[in-house]
């Protein structure tokens, strides 16, 4: 008897486990207009480096480009500036709330759309100078299919730039993850691993080659966001993430962790505010001509 309760004990424990490791919602089920009015007004660090990427792409007037997981589309707005009445771009985002806000932006030359790397059999084939993905690259689930897309909707010569988090991110903010997971839960999750920026950019080069494209560059640049307060850095998080910022915890462990957290960032404002290093990779793609 004793060992049937031992092992159906260990059962429970293991499935739960499990369950939370993998069942992380790597989505916007989350999401809401409100979170992405909120997006839109704090994402400044993905724009700055969104504008970063666009100079590497060289983007140019009368381009035919795509924006993948474009959220709000500030930036799909400042590259239709840049190809002009002659060009288009098309930005794209599974989430309907985000796209709700971008449609304001819609002009004759700049369109959104609801859809993700999923639905890029809407487009046809050799029918972009330009596609990127700014801060999306983590959040798709089929990374291979989706650059296999991507390779057949460019032209011959067309480009593909990728802007993700980086090598070094053991900064601030994940240290400070990983201590208060510590504290609330004992120990330190498996999502919190620092080698998981890593893995995922050495995807993005792996899944470059593999899919026929030639890799034109590769950067990584040094930034510091600043925040007001602990608050606003966590609301910046929430809504970057389309609230599914820890969810893969119960709502209590959830709530003690944030709090954790918003104590922790708190102890480190100066008088300019909360500073938070962070690195992004940049890489650019050619399809061959
Ligand atoms: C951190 S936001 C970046 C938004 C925008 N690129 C920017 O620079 O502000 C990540 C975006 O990826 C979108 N996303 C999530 N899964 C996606 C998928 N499978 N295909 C395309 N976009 C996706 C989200 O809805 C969200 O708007």
């Amino acid at each position: 008897m004793k060992k049937i309760a031992l092992f159906l004990a260990f059962l429970f424990f293991y499935t739960c486990t499990e369950c939370r490791l993998y069942c992380q919602p790597k989505s916007y089920t989350f999401d809401s207009l409100q979170l992405a009015a909120e997006y839109d007004r704090l994402s400044d660090p993905q724009f700055n480096q969104g504008r970063e990427l666009v100079s590497l792409l060289k983007i140019k007037r009368a381009d035919r480009v795509l924006d993948i997981g474009c959220g709000t589309g500030r930036l799909a707005a400042y590259v239709a500036g840049i190809t002009g009445k002659e060009g288009k771009v098309i930005g794209i985002d599974p989430s309907p709330f985000r796209i709700a806000i971008a449609r304001r932006r819609e002009k004759s030359n700049l369109l959104f759309k609801v859809a993700g790397t999923e639905e890029l059999s809407l487009f046809e084939d050799n029918s972009f100078d330009v596609v990127y993905l700014n801060s999306v690259f983590h959040w798709i689930a089929d990374r291979a299919q989706a650059m296999v897309e991507i390779y057949r909707i460019l032209k011959p010569g067309g480009k593909l730039g990728i802007a993700m988090g980086a090598k070094h991110q053991d900064s601030l903010l994940v240290s400070i993850l990983r201590q208060s997971a510590q504290s609330v839960l004992g120990y330190i999750p498996k999502e919190f691993d620092v080698n998981e920026y890593q893995r995922e950019a050495d995807e993005a080069l792996e899944l470059s080659r593999e899919s026929g494209f030639k890799i034109k560059e590769i950067k990584t640049r040094h930034y510091v966001d600043l925040f007001r307060s602990g608050e606003e850095c966590i609301r910046f998080y929430e809504a970057s993430s389309g609230g599914s910022l820890l969810r893969e915890f119960p709502d209590f462990q959830r709530k003690k962790i944030l709090s954790q957290i918003e104590e922790r960032l708190e102890r480190l404002k100066t008088a300019k505010g909360i500073e938070i290093p962070h690195n992004i990779l940049f890489l650019i793609d050619e399809k061959p001509k």
